[in-house]
């Protein structure tokens, strides 16, 4: 039974000696393709992998297709829009994430990008502070509810909209639940997205929904570049010059963002948030485990391309 770890951002060594170790348990092969750059060598490694681990790393129809003995992805991570369900599904391939193991390491991430952008990206001139502003969590899933559990430590007021979460759910967790999307910014001095890239959220961040925002908002994205309508997003930082676009995932539009809004707009280089060797055991070995658990007894908790 060959396992194929792909990643072309890859874990941390104690992740990856991690995974080595339930592989070799369970009495199957592990076969590691990191740091790859071509899409043909994932090509080439997936051909005869029984089951496939992947971060970020796109696995379309012609990764599927070449995958004869493939039986079960699974993206260690959270977010799936990377994986090709359809594809799968028609091959009878079972597709999983791993829900919640890397969401600390996220909902860290937003408060060392808010205090950088509140503090002006250490310019030395005066910044603001994160104590007493309100914070605007856009969905409520594992990384909105770790970043809702520390902004309390910053004695931050946090909101959350989510349309897939009951308000009695998210004020049992000690936020305010807004009625809508646009109370959420009209309220929120920091918005937070935490929504997955699918058909209904791709783009739907945009100026309308943004330009609700009070003056000198931020909008912190670690969520998925795609989310956001980038064309609108410009003009809206253009009219609107006290606003600040923090990412974690860079935009299509970088170079725009970054000759027209130098100090109100911030990304990383490379996606940060789940790069800890903590998530990436946390991820790694839950993808591991679910491995052997799929192939051995056919559990198929976490699957997603039901
Ligand atoms: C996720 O969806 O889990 C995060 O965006 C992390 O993605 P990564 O594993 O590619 O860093």
């Amino acid at each position: 039974m060959k396992v194929l770890l792909a990643t072309t951002k890859p874990f941390a060594a104690v992740a990856v000696t991690g995974i080595q170790n339930i592989i070799d348990q369970a009495g199957f092969e592990l076969v590691k393709l990191e740091k790859y750059t071509e899409k043909s060598a994932l090509l080439d490694a997936v051909k005869d992998a029984d089951a496939l681990i992947v971060r970020s790393d796109i696995v379309d129809a012609e990764v599927i297709d070449a995958a004869k003995n493939l039986k079960i992805v699974v993206r260690a991570g959270a977010g799936y829009d990377n994986i090709d369900l359809a594809a799968a599904s028609a091959k009878g391939i079972c597709v999983m994430n791993t829900p919640g193991q890397n969401a600390n390491a996220v909902a860290e991430l937003v408060f060392g990008l808010l205090i950088y952008a509140k503090r002006n990206f250490f310019n030395g001139t005066s910044g603001t502070e994160l104590m007493g502003k309100k914070l605007g969590l856009h969905a409520f899933g594992n990384v909105g509810r770790a970043v809702a559990r520390i902004a309390k430590g910053f004695n931050m007021h946090v909101y959350a909209f989510d349309a897939f979460c009951p308000a009695e759910a998210i004020e049992a967790a000690g936020v305010h639940a807004v009625a809508s999307v646009e109370e959420l910014y009209k309220t929120c001095d920091i918005v937070s997205l935490h929504i997955p890239a699918t058909p209904q959220t791709i783009n739907s961040i945009n100026a309308g929904l943004v330009g609700l925002m009070p003056k000198n908002g931020i909008l912190l994205n670690t969520a998925r570049k795609e989310v956001i309508n980038e064309a609108e997003l410009l003009q809206l930082m253009a009219e609107r010059t006290d606003l600040k676009y923090i990412a974690d995932i860079t935009p299509a539009a970088d170079e725009q963002f970054k000759a027209q809004f130098a100090d109100r707009y911030f990304t990383t280089p490379k996606k940060m948030g789940a790069q800890t060797a903590e998530a990436n055991v946390n991820a790694g070995l839950a993808a591991a485990n679910q491995i052997v658990a799929f192939i051995k007894d056919g559990i198929r908790k976490f699957q997603v391309n039901k």
